[in-house]
């Protein structure tokens, strides 16, 4: 653990009272705010639109493995969220009374060409762990540590957890400017007038940049659910998540399929596109024949916050009052826990854990 010099100016007002105000109330917002709540800190999230935000969009999958994080600071960082997720999700359902669909299925990963490696599960054994696969797929990998979290239904419970504890949270508020003065946060100006705090936090997802130079960009990702056929329910035919090449498909334990997802560098474009869908139905069906004949149940899309190393923006700012958290890119489901937990730390006890270095904003901007 370090002491952080300039989070350490922060401590004495900090922890006289002190007033913190989150910026963005989406899956990172939320968490964040909770964990400081949860601290003792008096905690305001003022959120432009709650339905917005990419947590209600995404997969839910945590699967670091399958999304070929490679070793380093940000594998460190998936692998301790992933391993702090089933203590955290109980605490989260504890205190809001509505459970989030936390479920370790394991991510078995099909492809159409041989690939290497020890782990390589051959065509029979794939086919054996997993019925229904099309007759193209030739072999994959299995994850067992990997699973998913229902995240609309992390969503609801974060926002009852937080209002049962006291968090006020303003959804609807825009925060239109944040005004910095000799290296200090004033006030922010929003869409209902000024509000000021002792410390500020940052965590607007794709929308960041809208507010400071730090390059975080929307990346489009197009999603659709189906449903399993009523007659196929008792016994579902996926009961772990297929990632496979340009498409995964996670089943949901009470009958639905997520189905995802695009990648498009297309900014703030709004919609579910043809191409977008037909694209998802076409490899979709391709990997799991049997979903040709399951019911639609829904389209939607939102907006990952892409940085160009594709890693998180983690910790201090150049305002002494202002922790940024932003930038969990595909992975921000996945981080959550670990990044509410490292974030209240910092601001609250001034505590800089190890894990946070390398995901500091100074990496975009060297002196
Ligand atoms: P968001 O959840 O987007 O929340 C940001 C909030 O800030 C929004 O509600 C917005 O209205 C608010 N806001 C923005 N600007 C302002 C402002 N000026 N004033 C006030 N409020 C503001 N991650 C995984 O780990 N696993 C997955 O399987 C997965 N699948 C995904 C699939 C798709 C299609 C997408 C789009 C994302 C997926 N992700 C996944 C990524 C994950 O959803 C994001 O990384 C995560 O939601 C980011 O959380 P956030 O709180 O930073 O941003
Ligand atoms: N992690 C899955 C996605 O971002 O689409």
């Amino acid at each position: 653990m370090q002491l952080h010099p300039v989070a350490a100016v922060e401590k004495r007002s900090m922890q006289s009272g002190s007033e913190i105000i989150v910026i963005g109330g989406g899956v990172i917002g939320l968490a964040t705010a909770l964990e400081l709540r949860l601290l003792g800190a008096a905690v305001t999230i003022l959120g432009k639109d709650f339905n917005a935000a990419a947590g209600h969009a995404a997969a839910g999958m945590l699967a670091p493995q399958a999304e070929r994080i490679p070793t380093g600071a940000m594998w460190d960082l998936c692998l301790a969220s992933r391993d702090l997720y089933p203590e955290w999700i109980a605490k989260i359902e504890s205190i809001s009374g509505i459970a989030a669909g936390y479920w370790r299925c394991g991510i078995l990963a099909p492809y159409y060409q041989a690939q290497t490696g020890i782990d390589w599960l051959d065509d029979r054994s794939i086919h054996h762990h997993q019925s229904g696969l099309s007759e193209t797929v030739v072999g994959g990998y299995y994850y067992p540590a990997e699973g998913q979290v229902d995240n609309r239904a992390l969503m609801r419970s974060l926002l009852a957890a937080s209002q049962s504890l006291g968090i006020e949270f303003l959804d609807g508020v825009e925060v239109t400017n944040i005004e910095i003065d000799r290296g200090r946060v004033t006030h922010l100006a929003t869409s209902q007038g000024d509000i000021s705090a002792q410390h500020y936090i940052l965590a607007t997802g794709a929308w960041s940049q809208q507010l400071l130079p730090i390059p975080v960009v929307p990346r489009k990702g197009q999603m659709l659910s189906v449903l399993v056929p009523i007659e196929q329910q008792e016994h579902l035919p996926l009961q772990q998540v297929l990632f496979g090449e340009e498409i995964y498909i996670v089943p949901r334990q009470d009958g639905r399929i997520m189905i995802g997802a695009t990648s498009e560098d297309v900014g703030f474009a709004p919609a579910n596109t043809l191409k977008g869908v037909k694209q998802l139905m076409t490899n979709a069906m391709r990997l799991f024949p049997p979903l040709q004949q399951f019911p639609l149940l829904e389209t939607w899309w939102g907006f990952r916050p892409a940085t160009p190393d594709e890693l998180p923006i983690l910790g201090t700012s150049p305002a002494t009052n202002l922790t940024l958290v932003t930038g969990h890119y595909r992975n921000g489901i996945l981080l959550t826990p670990i990044t509410a937990k490292l974030i209240a730390d910092l601001v609250w006890h001034q505590q800089a854990d190890n894990l946070l270095s390398a995901f500091n904003w100074q990496r975009f901007d060297p002196v």
